[in-house]
């Protein structure tokens, strides 16, 4: 016997009746995108390596050790599955000039692959929801994507999420900082674990949220980078925060967040929830103003955000607040093949009229077709005995309600279908 094959590990399936609730949150999603006026953008998996590495950053977990990389001999390049979507989103809009004509705002949808120890809430083929607001300065932008994600939990009846802020100024600010840091962590080299040692020179910023809690005490005592801050970034900043007061979006400033990727500047958000364990960060974002420019474009000014599908799903399903699956509205069962011939037209003339239909298929007794139709969910049973056959009706039966069983002639059995089905319903 052949041995079972497994899919890889850290990338899932969806099953179906997961996947209905996947369909259920990217239909908001996409409607709630349209709404605040973003539009879809789909990249390539599949981008040239030094995409990421300019784009994220050499000193990077995502670069250093998390990136499915490798080398297309026929052609000669180093290719890498997509860590992240918004390094491709700024390569397509420099590439194809799309801020030629004004800023644009843009939102993608799709699998993002990173080598990280799988474990809840974190794998290697993950998904993500992501905006990215193009060529756009200003607080404003900023604010409008905290919000615009604030109104989504809200739609889909999430509670609890908290919104963590910070700035992280300009890069010649940062990097006046950074000296500072280097040095107060040198004094405290002791106090630091490997992982922290090894950040000092290459990311010094990332020892700031490192989650040990012997690191965490030395990381309290540090400079502030708040402190470092010029004019332009606390105005940036207060413009932000005056926006998310008038929309009564409440937050937490979390001084030390800097997120994982290097290309952010000014305004970083994160939105984070208790509920999911270890991994509780379901958005993360910021603005980015270098990352045009780094990527040998016209310089120009971006902000985004992107969500974890899964955990976004799991919230949505821990909630109770998702709606059950559609049912099909009615289930056709026959007694004969001349009987499925007779229901595949009338189950056709059904859907062509909008409604779900489902169609036994395989044979068997009524009685165990009836089973069928009733495990299938089905508002409706539309029964093709032969005695229906020869005079040329149908027999409805309410699958729901305890209501009669009724026979209609099979040329009103479209035209009167919504009827029926209110009654099964109601
Ligand atoms: P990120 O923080 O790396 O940012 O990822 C955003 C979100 O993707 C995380 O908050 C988390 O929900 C989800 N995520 C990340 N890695 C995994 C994983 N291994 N398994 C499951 N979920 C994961 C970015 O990717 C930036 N591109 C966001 C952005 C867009 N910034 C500006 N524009």
């Amino acid at each position: 016997m052949n041995p079972t094959l497994q899919a890889v590990r850290g990338m899932n399936d969806v099953l179906p009746d997961e996947a209905d609730l996947w369909l259920y949150v990217e239909r908001t999603v996409e409607a709630w995108f349209a709404r605040w006026g973003y539009r879809n953008i789909r990249t390539p998996l599949v981008e040239p390596t030094a995409l990421f590495r300019r784009a994220i950053g050499e000193a990077t977990d995502i670069v250093e050790k998390e990136m499915y990389s490798w080398r297309d001999e026929l052609n000669d390049e180093e290719l890498t599955l997509r860590p992240e979507g918004t390094a491709s989103c700024v390569r397509a809009a420099i590439e194809h000039s799309l801020l030629y004509d004004g800023p644009k705002r843009l939102w993608y949808a799709g699998p993002m692959y990173r080598h990280e120890r799988p474990q809840k809430g974190r794998y290697r083929q993950f998904h993500q929801f992501g905006a990215e607001a193009l060529g756009f300065a200003g607080p404003d932008v900023d604010a409008e994507l905290i919000v615009m994600c604030a109104r989504l939990w809200e739609e889909l009846g999430l509670a609890g999420l908290r919104l963590e802020l910070n700035t992280i100024g300009s890069p010649e600010e940062r990097a006046r900082y950074r000296a500072d840091l280097v040095q107060y962590l040198e004094a405290n080299f002791d106090g630091l674990d490997a992982d922290a040692r090894r950040r000092l020179y290459t990311n010094p910023l990332r020892v700031l949220d490192s989650k040990n809690p012997r690191v965490q005490e030395v990381v309290a005592k540090a400079p502030l980078l708040a402190d470092y801050l010029g004019e332009a970034s606390r105005a940036h900043f207060e413009g932000v925060r005056r926006l998310l007061d008038a929309a009564r979006v409440p937050y937490v400033i979390n001084p030390r967040l800097v997120r994982g990727l290097d290309y952010y500047n000014l305004t970083v958000f994160e939105w984070v929830s208790d509920a999911l364990g270890a991994q509780g960060t379901v958005c993360g974002g910021g603005r980015y103003d270098g990352l045009f420019a780094q990527l040998g474009g016209k310089p120009a000014p971006g902000a985004g955000f992107a969500m974890g599908c899964e955990r976004l799903i799991a919230l949505v399903r821990d909630s109770g607040h998702a709606p059950p699956p559609p049912r099909p509205d009615a289930y056709v069962l026959q007694q004969s093949d001349d009987g499925f011939a007779y229901g595949f037209v009338l189950a056709d003339e059904l859907r062509a009229a909008g409604y779900r239909v489902v169609q036994h298929a395989g044979g068997g007794s009524l009685k165990s077709q009836m089973k069928k139709a009733d495990a299938s969910g089905a508002w409706l049973a539309l029964i093709v005995g032969e005695e229906e056959r020869a005079r040329g009706e149908v027999s409805v039966k309410p699958l729901r309600r305890n209501e009669p069983q009724v026979r209609v002639p099979r040329a009103e059995a479209v035209s009167r279908f919504a009827v029926l089905l209110q009654n099964a319903k109601s």
